[in-house]
């Protein structure tokens, strides 16, 4: 049944024939996929990764993508016909990664974020709907959760996000939940922790700062005591997530991360050994309402069949690599 733009409701997934995958080892054909958000740094890792294993693969996002022999739809996807053109007929999934990532500027901007977070993720997954695109990967966060002290966090605990990034996630996650059970769609989202690695040079986050401060000088400032854990995970095993989740049968929710969370001070020590700088850091009064811990059970996504292959220290060495060959 072709599925014509404009109608009323999209085929179901089973009706539609999802396609391609019966697990990563039974691979049966090449994937057409749209990677909103491809340009980014995870979106470039994903783009990589499903180009090296065949799929065709397309990128929707505000900058155009480094290599142009990627198809890239630029624009911005809170304007509806910029989703009409990046989603296509025949598409097979949709990695969905396009958001403004900022918590500070979510804060900051609630309007500006909910636009672009959750209207344009609703104007996809319209498009997909109406032309059975069946399958939608997303990138969500484990800060749909809220803070929990020191609990560990899964799949399970209820949704108290705490900024408008953390809520226009879990908005996002909802309406992902109701399009898979009103329509079929097999969706996907993946709680990420704090993702990092090699091509993150533009990024505002620790590890990044670390390693700027490893190469040019600097000082680290380190929030209250700096027992505070976090998770971190790997690029390349956040991106093989994603192309997990392309692979998945059923709708799902994971959380991603390494399972291992360490402290900001434990993270300074293996930077400054890994880099073999004494990178400098001052501590400076803890922010008001930081969570004293982000730790995570990544025991549901392990038993759908993928874990992570970096522990903190290997990540961070190849991130500095990477820092190092792209200096000066
Ligand atoms: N990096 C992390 O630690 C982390 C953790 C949890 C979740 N995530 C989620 O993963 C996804 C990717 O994160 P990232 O770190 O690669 O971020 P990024 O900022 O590097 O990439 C996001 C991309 O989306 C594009 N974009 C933003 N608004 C757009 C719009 N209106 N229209 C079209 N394109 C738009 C940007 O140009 C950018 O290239 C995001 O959804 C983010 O919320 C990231």
């Amino acid at each position: 049944m072709p599925a014509r733009r404009g109608s009323v409701r999209g085929p179901r997934a089973d009706e539609a024939g999802v396609r391609g995958y019966h697990g990563e080892s039974e691979r049966v054909s090449t994937l057409r996929i749209l990677v909103t958000g491809g340009s980014g740094f995870i979106g470039r890792h994903v783009v990589e990764r499903l180009r090296a294993r065949g799929d065709d693969v397309s990128v929707v996002d505000l900058k155009p993508f480094p290599d142009p022999s990627v198809p890239c739809v630029v624009g911005d996807l809170r304007n509806r016909s910029i989703a009409e053109e990046a989603v296509t007929e025949g598409l097979d999934g949709v990695v969905h990664l396009a958001a403004i990532t900022s918590v500070l500027q979510s804060v900051n901007e609630p309007d500006a974020v909910f636009h672009t977070n959750v209207v344009a993720t609703e104007y996809l997954l319209e498009e997909c709907r109406q032309l059975g695109v069946a399958r939608f990967v997303f990138a969500s966060t484990n800060a749909v959760a809220g803070d929990v002290g020191r609990a560990t966090i899964d799949e399970s605990l209820s949704l108290r996000p705490m900024t408008p990034y953390g809520a226009t996630k879990a908005a996002a996650e909802m309406l992902f939940s109701a399009y898979a059970s009103s329509y079929g769609m097999l969706t996907v989202a993946l709680r990420f922790t704090n993702v990092y690695g090699a091509g993150m040079q533009t990024k505002d986050s620790v590890i990044a700062r670390l390693m700027r401060a490893a190469l040019a000088g600097g000082t680290i400032q380190v929030y209250g005591d700096g027992e505070q854990l976090r998770d971190y995970v790997y690029v390349t095993d956040a991106a093989r997530a994603i192309e997990h989740g392309l692979a998945l049968e059923e709708p799902d929710v994971l959380t991603i991360g390494a399972g291992e969370s360490v402290s900001m001070n434990e993270l300074h020590r293996l930077a400054c050994e890994v880099t073999g700088v004494e990178i400098a850091k001052e501590h400076v009064p803890g922010k008001p309402g930081e969570m004293p811990a982000v730790v995570v059970d990544i025991s549901h996504a392990r038993a759908t069949g993928w874990q992570p292959e970096y522990t903190v220290r290997d990540g961070i060495a190849a991130t500095w690599q990477d820092f190092r060959s792209s200096d000066g």
